[in-house]
């Protein structure tokens, strides 16, 4: 193949930042939210709760298709187990009482990660949210619950077949399935709330070339208009994804 083919081939496979977008969120500073206001932790993870309800809103309205959050992730297990109690309260809230509302709204629901180590209510509202949402195609949504990024690329790496080439995209899907997602796209955007700057075991795979994103905003405090900010940030970026620019080719 020439030189110039294969830069062509490079811009072909350019994904356009257009939408619909896959936005991923790090859901990070309910904690401290809570503790400057002297409540309990717990405190803020509801108002989280609120914050993603007004996210999934505003989000298809912003030309987003795939939304992926981080509720919980493998490591959070270590967390207090009142703690643990009360996030898992509150995901099987949020699903008995978004569920409808969103399958009215063309929102699906998936909830990825591992499920063995989920109660059994939570997981039965689990299939539930997702059987009756089945059909909607404004919004992936993903709820990211007992999840790690490394452990979930180990398990789709003992799937593999000994001796035979697997492609990135066969690769991505045997990953999708091994944390019981619906196929969809790679993360075009990352955001992180809460100050921090850091990937905390999320997407590792699917963040390849994925804009980084990192808001001061607690995630209690999360709303649309900072969601607009994000992706207005985004579509200001050049992405190459490894190649350079047609004008600057030479
Ligand atoms: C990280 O903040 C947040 C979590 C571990 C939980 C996220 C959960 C929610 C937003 C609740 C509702 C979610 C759904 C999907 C209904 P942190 O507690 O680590 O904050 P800190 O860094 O300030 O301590």
């Amino acid at each position: 193949m020439q030189e110039s083919d294969l830069h062509n081939l490079a811009l072909a496979q350019r994904q356009p930042s257009t939408p619909p977008l896959h936005v991923a969120i790090i859901m990070d500073g309910n904690g401290r939210w809570a503790t400057v206001r002297g409540l309990a932790r717990v405190a803020g993870h509801r108002r989280g709760a609120l914050a993603v309800r007004r996210v999934v809103e505003a989000a298809p309205k912003l030309g987003v298709g795939t939304l992926t959050l981080y509720a919980f992730s493998s490591d959070n297990w270590q967390r207090p187990p009142l703690e643990v109690a009360a996030l898992m309260h509150l995901f099987h809230e949020y699903l008995r009482k978004e569920t409808a509302e969103c399958a009215a709204n063309g929102i699906r629901i998936g909830v990825i990660g591992r499920r063995d180590r989920l109660g059994p209510i939570l997981r039965r509202e689990i299939e539930a949210a997702e059987r009756a949402t089945a059909r909607g195609r404004a919004l992936l949504l993903r709820i990211a619950v007992d999840y790690s990024a490394r452990d979930a690329i180990l398990r789709a790496a003992r799937r593999l077949k000994p001796g035979r080439e697997t492609t990135r995209e066969e690769f991505s899907g045997l990953l999708a399935n091994t944390i019981h997602s619906p196929a969809c796209p790679d993360v075009d955007l990352l955001i992180r709330t809460g100050g921090e700057q850091r990937l905390s075991d999320f997407l590792l795979w699917e963040c390849a070339y994925a804009e980084l994103y990192f808001s001061q905003r607690m995630w209690p405090d999360f709303e649309a208009a900072d969601l607009q900010a994000a992706l207005d940030a985004f579509h200001s970026r050049e992405r190459r994804f490894g190649t350079v620019l047609e004008a600057a080719a030479g």
